[in-house]
């Protein structure tokens, strides 16, 4: 009999209002609710096929971009194909027809179409991608809900909960001991804002210096500047950038993000020792958007772009449709040298399956 097989891709999310910091390392639960937007799947997105088959060899094995990675008995990727095989089981207890998948060993392969570790958010559709494709092959659809898996997937990577969903994505840190409120939820679909686009300008797709999961906790024992976004910055902000995109306000919505995209990176600054994501290429991307919104507004219209940047020096910018020929005319300028990737994502739908179920 052939294996059983599932297919599914998640897109890269962009978060606007950052996570930074763990109150739980091992359970990956935040010190502050976070939202993003989730891009399409043509540019940066994860690719994940998982089979099962019982006359295979014991022990599950995973392969990332062709090579092999190990599972190990503990760790992210065990933790999640753990509580997939966990509710896989509870179905197959009610139901004794159902083939015995969650006694069947894995293989899991998984691929990126951009840079890994590039401060491009791989390990967020990496995770979805692979949460996803499991839960499809096991047929968990009917009983485990989307932010149900976003809890799983939030076990692999933390901003990996949030590519679960297409568009405007939180993920509400939670409250309880064990995570169990810990997972992401809709704030809009994509098609709420469809004029709202993204950019990614690749300053450079090297692996970044501090991975963000050290980087956090660095800035959690040692910045007090973080203490204080997570208490006094982060709550209005995203109760700003929710009316923001339900009000499709790009004004606002651009500077929530501009302003949480410094914020985020002051607070790596002021951790011991700093910790540098950007770069001159990066700043001088900054200085340039802050110029255009500034003459923009002068001018009497509106802002034309935002910019935000995760741990790393690559830039997204985020605009309003009608902007974007502008946008690149300048960055072709004022950077021809630089390698960008010009295009522009539309926002996307999150993860999904290109091929559904066991055969
Ligand atoms: C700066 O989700 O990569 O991109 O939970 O340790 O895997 P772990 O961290 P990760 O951190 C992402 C940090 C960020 C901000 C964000 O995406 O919200």
């Amino acid at each position: 009999m052939a294996p059983h097989t599932a297919t599914c891709s998640a897109p890269v999310n962009i978060a606007v209002v950052k996570y930074w910091g763990k109150r739980d390392v091992p359970l990956i639960l935040p010190t502050n609710d976070s939202l993003s937007v989730t891009l399409d799947q043509d540019h940066l997105r994860s690719l994940t096929s998982a089979a099962a088959d019982q006359a295979w060899p014991a022990g599950d094995r995973l392969w990332l971009n062709g090579v092999e990675e190990s599972i190990g008995e503990s760790g992210r990727l065990r933790t999640c194909i753990d509580e997939l095989r966990r509710e896989r089981r509870a179905l197959e207890e009610k139901d004794s027809s159902l083939p015995k998948l969650s006694t069947f060993p894995l293989r899991i392969c998984s691929e990126n179409n951009f840079p890994t570790a590039a401060g491009l958010a791989s390990s967020a559709s990496g995770f979805a991608a692979l949460v996803s494709s499991v839960s499809t092959l096991f047929e968990l659809s009917s009983s485990v809900s989307v932010s149900e898996l976003s809890r799983i997937a939030r076990q692999g990577s933390g901003s990996a909960c949030r590519s679960l969903f297409g568009g405007f994505v939180a993920w509400q840190g939670g409250e309880a001991a064990d995570g169990s409120d810990s997972l992401a939820v809709e704030v809009a679909p994509r098609e709420h804002w469809p004029e709202l686009q993204a950019l990614i300008c690749v300053v450079s797709d090297a692996k970044k210096g501090t991975p963000s999961t050290a980087g956090m906790q660095r800035s959690v024992a040692t910045s007090p500047l973080l203490a204080a976004r997570i208490a006094n910055v982060v709550p209005q902000r995203m109760d700003t950038m929710r009316k923001a995109i339900a009000a499709r306000d790009f004004e606002s919505f651009a500077d929530a993000t501009m302003q949480d995209s410094n914020n985020f990176h002051a607070c790596c600054l002021d951790t011991s020792p700093p910790i540098f994501y950007m770069n001159d290429v990066s700043r001088a991307i900054v200085a340039l958007v802050e110029e255009l919104n500034r003459a923009s507004r002068a001018a009497g219209s509106g802002a034309v772009a935002a910019y935000t940047y995760d741990a790393g020096p690559n830039a997204v910018l985020y605009a309003p449709k009608q902007n974007v020929p502008l946008i690149l005319q300048l960055v072709r300028h004022y950077f021809p040298n630089a390698d960008f990737d010009d295009t522009f994502n539309l926002l996307g739908a999150g993860a999904n399956a290109s091929h559904r179920g066991a055969q």
